[in-house]
Order: C-alpha cells, then sequence, then structure tokens
C-alpha cells in the first residue's frame, strides 16, 4: 500500500503539549461516551503522534492523563471489573511502519516467521459479552480497560450477538458493536422522529444506543466476535483449551457457537504467513472498504498463535502481538458555508453543500450532497455549522450531520427556495425531492442535451451549444421535436452551413433507429440510468409493454424494487404524450433481440435466456483494445447484455467474469482477491464473437 505515514502534529513547548494532552483527553472522552469529537479521527491520531513525539523527547515533563500511556476511556464509579485487561491496539500507518513491526515481533517471540490472522478492524466499540452456561447475562462496555459499564439492557438489540450459544458453554466473547449503514440509516431516522439529533456517525450512533438506558425506542445494531476467552466459571478443560487455541481457531469456534465474525462477511480474517501476503490482503481489504455495509478505520493483523502471543506479551495500553494498520480517513470535519439549488435535467432542485475545502484520503472536497430539503430540516443543519463529511472510494462526498456542540450562535437557517431557481415557476413540494411545476421541461436544454448524449441516443452534431440554439429559435419544445425538424428549418439558424445541417439530419435520422434501451434511457426516467433503462427494455421488449405493466409487473425486471416500481410506473405515464409524439415521429420502440415476457403467472414456463454469457454477471474494468477498442463502457454492458449475461459495475462474491484491460486497478485487485475468473479484453472478445460484427 503506497501511503504516507500521517504526518504528526507539531508541539513546539510544554504549554503547547499540556494544551494538546487536554484536547486530546478531550476528544477521547466524547468518543467513548458515544458524543461527537470536536476532533475527526485522523486529526486526533496526529495530535496522539505529535504528543508521543513530544514525550520521546521530554521523558520528564509527561502528563500523567496522557492518552499515550493508558488505555482509551475512562472508568466511572460502579463499573464492572473484566477479568483480562480489554486492550487498545496499537497503529501503523503504512507498510514500511507495518513490516518495523514485524521485526520487533520476530525478536520478541524469537521466531523469524509469524503466522498472522489478518481482518478488517471494525469501527463501533469494544464490549464483553459474558455467558453462562450458553446464556447470555452481562454485557460491559471497554471503560477504561480494567473495568467497564454494564450496558446489560441491550441484550436482545444487538444482532449477531445471540442470547443463547448453539452449545452450554461458559466463556466471555469480546467484539466490536456497531451499525451497519441501513442499521444507521433507520437510527437516524427513528431518532430525529422523536426530536433527537441525528448521530453524527454511525460509530457515535452505536455509542450513544448501547448507553442509552431509558429510550422508548430500541434500535437494532450489530456485533462482530473477535476474541473468545474463558471466565473464572468455566470448566478447566475448555479454559485450558481457550488459552492454547490460535486465534483462526478461536474464531471458527465463536461461528460455531452462532456468533457472528468476520467470517460472514465479504472480508473474513484470513490467515497470510508472510509480510507480503499480509500487505497483499491489506490491499485487498482496502480496495472493497468503500462497498461494505458496515465502516472499518484499518486492518487488524494479530500474531495467530497462542504461543508467539504469549512471547510477545502486552503493554499497558496495547497486546504487542497486534497491531492496526490504519487506513485513511473517510471522515472529516468541516464547516458548512453555503447551500445551492441546482435543477437537473428531469426537473429535480436538488440542495448542494459548499464547503470550506477539507483533504479527505488526497483529495480535496468543496462540496457535498444534501439529499432534499426534508434531510435538511430533519437534520437541523445550518449555514455555518460545523458538519461531518464522509467520503469513501468514488462516492460523492455527503454531509452525515452537524456537530451541534461546536456552534458559536453565529449559524444562519437555510433558507429554501419559493420558486424554481432556475425558471421561476412554482415548486412541488409534495414528495421529499421537490421539483420544479415544469419538470423536465425547465431545464429543457440540459434533458435534450443528455438524450442526445453517446449513451443515449448518440445524436452527433447536437451538442449542448446547438441545443441551446434550437430552443432559443423556439424550433424545438421536446425531445420528439427534435425528429420533425425540417432542412429550411436548420439551414435558417446562424452557423448552419449545408453540410451541418445535412450531418444533422442524418443523425437524427439514424437516431431514430436506435434500441428501445437507449430511447428509454434517453427520456430520462427518474431513477433508471443506463443499466436499468437497458434492464427493462430487454425485460420487455416493445414499449406498448412498457407502458402496459403495472408496479407488480415492473418489479419482475431484476433490480426494481417495490419502491421503484410505483415512481417508475407514474413517471412513464407522465411521460405518455411525449412516448406518443416520438412514436409518431418514428422513433423506434422495440428491442433487438429481446421477446415479451409471458403472461402473469406463466413465467415458469418461459425459456431461460441463452448466448455465450447466459446466467454470467460480468464487470469491465480498463481501456479495452483489438476488436472493442472503440467500444465505451455502455457499449460494452450492452454487448454482455446481448450476449445473455448481466453488467456490473462491481466486483462481489456474485461476479462471474472480470473483464480487465489496460491499467484495470481496484477492480482486477479485488477478482484477484476474490478468485474471480480474469479476462482480457481479447479473450472476452473470443468469447462472444458470435456478436461482433
Ligand atoms: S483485537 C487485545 N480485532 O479496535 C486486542 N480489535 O483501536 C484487542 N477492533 O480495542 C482487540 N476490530 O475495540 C481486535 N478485528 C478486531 C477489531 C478490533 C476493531 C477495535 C477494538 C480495539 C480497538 C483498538
Amino acid at each position: 500500500m503506497r501511503r504516507m505515514t500521517t504526518p504528526a502534529a507539531v508541539i513546539v513547548d510544554a504549554a503547547a503539549y499540556a494544551q494538546a494532552v487536554e484536547d486530546a483527553v478531550r476528544a477521547a472522552a466524547a468518543y467513548y461516551e458515544g458524543g461527537t469529537s470536536a476532533l475527526d479521527d485522523d486529526t486526533y491520531d496526529r495530535l496522539v503522534r505529535g504528543i508521543a513525539d513530544w514525550e520521546a523527547e521530554h521523558p520528564d515533563g509527561i502528563l500523567p492523563d496522557s492518552p499515550t500511556g493508558k488505555v482509551a476511556g475512562g472508568a466511572v464509579e460502579g463499573d464492572v471489573p473484566h477479568t483480562v485487561p480489554m486492550l487498545s491496539l496499537d497503529n501503523v500507518f503504512s507498510a514500511e511502519e507495518f513490516t518495523a513491526w514485524t521485526a520487533s515481533l520476530s525478536r520478541r517471540t524469537g521466531r523469524e516467521a509469524t503466522r498472522f490472522s489478518v481482518g478488517p478492524k471494525l469501527d463501533g466499540l469494544a464490549i464483553a459479552a459474558r455467558y453462562s452456561d450458553g446464556r447470555l447475562t452481562r454485557l460491559i462496555t471497554r471503560g477504561d480497560g480494567t473495568a467497564g459499564e454494564d450496558v446489560s439492557h441491550a441484550i436482545g438489540t444487538i444482532e449477531g450477538l445471540p442470547e443463547k450459544l448453539d452449545e452450554p458453554v461458559t466463556v466471555e466473547v469480546r467484539g466490536e458493536v456497531l451499525m451497519t449503514a441501513a442499521q444507521f440509516e433507520h437510527a437516524n431516522e427513528v431518532r430525529t422522529a422523536h426530536g433527537g439529533q441525528p448521530f453524527a456517525n454511525p460509530r457515535n450512533a452505536a455509542a450513544g444506543t448501547l448507553r442509552a438506558k431509558e429510550r422508548v425506542y430500541t434500535v437494532p445494531m450489530t456485533f462482530f466476535g473477535y476474541g473468545l476467552l474463558p471466565l473464572p466459571d468455566t470448566d478447566s478443560v475448555l479454559a485450558e483449551k481457550l488459552n492454547e487455541l490460535a486465534h483462526s481457531e478461536l474464531m471458527a469456534l465463536a461461528d460455531g457457537l452462532g456468533v457472528h465474525t468476520s467470517a460472514r462477511t465479504a472480508v473474513p480474517d484470513v490467515v497470510a504467513e508472510t509480510v507480503d501476503e499480509v500487505l497483499d490482503r491489506v490491499e485487498g481489504i482496502a480496495a472493497v472498504r468503500a462497498e461494505l455495509p458496515f465502516g472499518i478505520d484499518g486492518i487488524v493483523i494479530k500474531a495467530d498463535l497462542a504461543e508467539d502471543q504469549r512471547a510477545a506479551g502486552s503493554g499497558s495500553r496495547a497486546p504487542r502481538w497486534a497491531i492496526a494498520y490504519k487506513l485513511p480517513a473517510v471522515e472529516k470535519i468541516t464547516r458548512l458555508l453555503e447551500v445551492e439549488w441546482n435543477v437537473g435535467r428531469t426537473g429535480i432542485i436538488a440542495p448542494r453543500g459548499v464547503l470550506e475545502p477539507v483533504v479527505i484520503d488526497g483529495s480535496t472536497i468543496t462540496y457535498a450532497t444534501l439529499h432534499n430539503p426534508a434531510d435538511i430540516t430533519r437534520r437541523d443543519l445550518r449555514l455555518g455549522d460545523h458538519v461531518m463529511v464522509h467520503r469513501a472510494g468514488d462516492v460523492i462526498p455527503r454531509i452525515e450531520a452537524p456537530v451541534a456542540h461546536l456552534r458559536t450562535g453565529e449559524e444562519r437557517p437555510i433558507e429554501f427556495p419559493a420558486q424554481c431557481p432556475r425558471c421561476g415557476s412554482d415548486i412541488d413540494t409534495g414528495e421529499e425531492r421537490w421539483r420544479c411545476a415544469q419538470g423536465r421541461n425547465c431545464h429543457l436544454v440540459a434533458s435534450l442535451a443528455y438524450a442526445a448524449g453517446r449513451d443515449q441516443l448518440d445524436i452527433e452534431g447536437l451538442g449542448a451549444t446547438r441545443v441551446v440554439q434550437l430552443v432559443d429559435a423556439g424550433l424545438v419544445a421536446d425531445l420528439a421535436d427534435l425528429f420533425t425538424l425540417r432542412r429550411e428549418q436548420l439551414l435558417a439558424l446562424e452557423r448552419m452551413g449545408e453540410t451541418s445541417t445535412d450531418n444533422l439530419l442524418a443523425a437524427l435520422a439514424k437516431a431514430k433507429e436506435q434500441p428501445l434501451s437507449r430511447v428509454l434511457c434517453a427520456l430520462g426516467v427518474r431513477g433508471t440510468g443506463r443499466s436499468m433503462s437497458r434492464r427493462i427494455a430487454r425485460y420487455f421488449a416493445t414499449m406498448d409493454h412498457i407502458r402496459a405493466a403495472d408496479a407488480d409487473a415492473m418489479q419482475r425486471v431484476d433490480g426494481i424494487g417495490a419502491e421503484k416500481a410505483p415512481s417508475i410506473v407514474a413517471e412513464l405515464a407522465e411521460l405518455a404524450p411525449l412516448i406518443d409524439k416520438l412514436a409518431a415521429a418514428g422513433v423506434n420502440m422495440t428491442e433487438p433481440g429481446a421477446t415479451p415476457p409471458p403472461p402473469a403467472g406463466a413465467e415458469d414456463d418461459a425459456p431461460a435466456e441463452g448466448g455465450p454469457l447466459a446466467g454470467m454477471t460480468v464487470v469491465v474494468t480498463g481501456a479495452m483494445t483489438g476488436k472493442l477498442e472503440k467500444l465505451s463502457r455502455n457499449e460494452m454492458n450492452e454487448l454482455v447484455e446481448r450476449a445473455g449475461g448481466r453488467s456490473s459495475s462491481s466486483v462481489s462474491k456474485k461476479t462471474s467474469l472480470v473483464v480487465a484491460g489496460e491499467g484495470a486497478g481496484s477492480k482486477r485487485a479485488k477478482a484477484e482477491q476474490l478468485g474471480i475468473r480474469l479476462a482480457t479484453p481479447e479473450e472476452f472478445a473470443a468469447l462472444v464473437a458470435e456478436l461482433l460484427d
């Protein structure tokens, strides 16, 4: 993993050191108590490194509450003592630091090679779950590591932590409690509906939820076990076994008892025999991080064997046999400066947050999506607020929540537009996403330019400038008008000579022959992009069948659920006059090679679709070469589907084949990681040869 070590904060004197310790202690307390810290994780890590640097130079001036010497979190009176301390982990930030750590580990174990167990570092809270004869009796937070808070009231709300194990054993299971992305969304919905402030991120939500004793509502969380140890009452045979098993064996045992572990995720703990194997796995986990349904902030690498762990021993804060390889932070706190309201091609008026620029994982972020006005109100966002911004992988950055305790009183309310900011028409506020009353006619230029684009009707010579010209001249008021343009009308326009006119007319004539999937996509039905349009068109085969479909029928299309189906049906009804007009202008309304679906109830008899890729899910990545060189990504996906396959943009266990061209990066790495079949563009061309030319 090519990554620079996160630079430490620079501390210049004892006063700055004392301030840094105070800031870090406050941030750590907020972190462990479920509040939102004023420091994001990255800033906190840098601060602690700066503190450690200063302490190395000034060993006599170390303050007792420095975060470097102590287990994170603090014990409160009345806490339950841990039988074995619940330790924290030291961090490394680069391959070099990791390699150096393995060298020191080897010195301690006296062995050259170590068997490692490598798994995700789950971004939640540590918890100890005590089982007595297989029954879950007590849940305890980490606290200061020697004693923690009793949170047994949460029993029954944590998925993956069964109230009864599959065997009647007395053991302590340790692991992380967190909220998956879906659980977090749900928790914030429920919380704001009860008048609460939304949590800034899943971690805070889990911390706050775990400690809340008297809530009128419960929201689910998820547990991942990463440790299994005996309790004083454990029978001696089992106790000895637990003390002797390797970490990987303990996890298999936990899984067998019914405890949820990483084994059931896309990033299971694996055993690695060499440093290179560990680093490969680190890369593999980092590559899929953005797509995981739960947050991870690194990778934990442990000496797998009990004897190695014993030989390495533990310090007061962290074991010497395990290390956290931190991944770059995906969240930073910055300020929300403005909110812009942009009208999209379908008339949706979408708010976008303008941020004080902030660097997240190497990119400077200045904008973040805000979903809709209701969401802004629900989260009580204000201009000038400090906000938690999340950006993972290629996903568009989003604002998670305001950091309410950093408010100064200077924050201003966000004003919602009363009229469409583009055309001044009324706004339809009937749904969560506001829409200009003019619908897709509001931003006609954007909607026509989209329809003419390469992946839709592919009308050469009809760029945005020409579209503006046509609209301004009053020649085009909707998509269908393009197809009834006359030669003399075009010739009368400025900068339209004979050649340009004839070329444009020829391109329009060609566009009329595009397959239904592209016509549908050009219509810009909300919620249906290129791949969904292809699926709908292939399923129904003709526009008449699409229009005849009710929500139930629409749901038979792969990827369309109960929520999306009615809105697609409603929007197609809204588009009916335009579709009629397009059909009357001679635009093709059928999908070549597709057959209409059998009537409802008869699907089971339908023959499976054939083709060289039948039943396969295919991901295309990198630059295509050879016969496929000229094909856009969309055209490649069309080819996959014509060959009977399903195209997808992300690699997962369900992927059957990855076509990796030149420069393929993380998707190729992920395919290798998951052992998925890879093909070069040439090999793929041979596979679908019957459909080429
Ligand atoms: S092992 C004594 N494994 O990260 C070894 N910890 O920053 C301690 N964590 O205190 C734990 N995922 O709360 C381990 N797969 C994993 C983990 C993990 C997350 C947490 C744990 C720990 C903290 C240290």
